[in-house]
């Protein structure tokens, strides 16, 4: 809010005076924009002469009665949420546990192994899973199910690796001759391996062959959730406001076409925004050269009133992104409530990542950061084709597969970033392309954005596809994408 107090400043100066030390600490601790927006208010309406200095007892008068205000109007705002048709199933806001222990870690990776293990036992057909220690000093044919710690390909082209599981780790060995070589195997990925424990003598002692695996992955047909859903769900997403290259026209054109009376527009019931609402400040070095508006809770005021053009019978449902003011690392909560009450009542709130339940659609919400992780590290992934990230994510049930790339995760006890439930739709944005496509019995989509290229993406040579909304018809299917580029 450092603009904000800059504003009052600046009020002050005009009628020479300043504030009082007290007054400046009374100004920090404002959790609400709305309480020092009533006092610039009053600032401008107060025509008699201000004290000098201006000490906090000065200012704080302005503020009662629309603290009460504010907070009841956060509070009922909160209580009228159009959620009847909107259900948490996964969302880590009011829910963290993560204290930055050390011993965090230990618990997220068990957790995060516990989960992907149950998805994978169902897929063991018949094969006995064994613990790792019980197979150790054995030899023979063995079925585990394992996490690979790490995994390098060796001067005589083989795989090694290092297996484990919560009873203990081993050596494990792919040859670089054997089909099983040819799998993309991530470090850190959970997966049901069969083999043979082979004789312990040699440099091969304790080492487990791994001639098959298979991975957790999602059904080839899966039941179809029961819904009764009475429109349309439109995507989009990265929209940037406050940047200087936010696509304003574009957007009001948007604005224009979802308030008219066009079919396709009059049946969207719901608008889907996976993260980085607002370009947000310092997120890379000299970020407020490129930006319009340079105070993080007034891009928020803007986009509240761009958000409060839409018709209020979309509900518009988001989630934050790297750009947001939520913490970095990945779960991340929903945005605070400070930032929530700038919004109209129709606009909610969930964690990156969610998964929601839409009138029986079951909607799974991440911002996308893993998907450059993913892109450096499969041959099969692009980077311009966010699709073929997002099916690796549902091939291993987790949204960040790799542990310690660019993307960071905040250990939880609770692994909410593995795919527990299939989702009907999975949707991301965060790369700036409009791509939609379906993996199994479920459809993947990469909302666009509303920021035109940047100077970082000039420098990469990256081509955002901006300005589209992607609109699905749950009934059929059917997906169209308007352009408003
Ligand atoms: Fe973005």
């Amino acid at each position: 809010m450092i603009g904000m107090r800059a504003r009052i400043v600046k009020e002050l100066a005009k009628r020479n005076t300043v504030l009082t030390p007290d007054a400046w600490e009374y100004l920090d601790e404002l959790d609400y924009p709305e309480r020092i927006e009533s006092i610039i208010d009053e600032l401008k309406k107060e025509r008699e002469h201000l004290p000098f200095p201006v000490c906090k007892e000065n200012i704080s008068c302005y503020v009662k009665e629309e603290e009460e205000h504010s907070e009841e109007k956060i509070r009922s705002k909160l209580d009228r949420e159009p959620m009847e048709n909107v259900k948490v199933l996964k969302d880590v806001s009011g829910e963290s546990t993560c204290t930055g222990d050390v011993d965090d870690f230990q618990k997220y990776f068990k957790d995060r192994y516990e989960t992907i293990r149950a998805i994978v036992e169902k897929r063991r057909d018949g094969k006995q899973a064994r613990p790792i220690n019980s197979i150790k000093n054995r030899h023979g044919e063995a079925t585990v199910i394992c996490m690979v710690r790490d995994i390098y390909t060796s001067s005589n082209g083989n795989k090694m690796l290092t297996i484990e599981d919560t009873t203990g780790e081993m050596r494990g060995f792919i040859s670089g001759d054997s089909e099983v070589f040819e799998e993309d195997l991530l470090e850190d990925e959970v997966i049901l391996a069969k083999g043979e424990v082979w004789k312990n003598d040699g440099n091969y002692k304790d080492t487990f062959a791994i001639q098959e695996i298979t991975r957790p992955g999602i059904p080839k047909l899966k039941e179809r959730s029961e819904i009764d859903f009475p429109g349309k769900i439109a995507f989009l997403g990265d929209i940037h406001v406050g940047s200087d290259t936010f696509l304003k026209d574009e957007w009001d054109d948007f604005v224009s076409w979802i308030n008219s009376d066009d079919q396709i527009a009059k049946e969207i019931r719901y608008l889907v925004v996976p993260g980085d609402l607002i370009d947000g400040i310092g997120i890379f070095p000299n970020q407020e050269k490129e930006l319009e508006i340079i105070d993080i809770y007034e891009q928020y005021r803007k986009l509240a009133e761009m958000f409060d053009e839409l018709p209020k019978d979309i509900t518009v449902i988001t989630i934050p992104g790297n750009h947001d003011i939520v913490r970095n690392a990945e779960p991340q909560p929903c945005l605070p409530k400070d930032v929530q009450g700038l919004f109209p009542d129709n606009v909610l709130f969930f964690g990156n990542p969610s998964l929601l339940d839409i009138h029986g659609l079951k909607l799974l919400l991440y911002h996308g950061s893993s998907i450059n992780d993913l892109s450096d590290m499969l041959s099969q992934v692009s980077s311009e084709r966010p699709i073929t990230a997002m099916k690796e994510m549902l091939k291993r049930r987790h949204l960040v597969p790799v542990y310690g790339k660019k993307t960071s995760i905040a250990p939880e006890e609770n692994d909410f970033l593995a795919i527990e439930e299939v989702p009907d739709i999975f949707v991301t944005g965060h790369i700036h392309r409009t791509e939609v496509g379906d993996f199994h019995d479920t459809i993947m989509i990469n909302s666009s954005t509303w920021q035109a290229q940047t100077e970082y993406q000039k420098m990469r040579d990256i081509k955002p596809d901006p300005a589209k909304v992607i609109v699905l018809d749950t009934n059929t299917n059917k997906v169209s994408i308007r352009d408003f580029s």
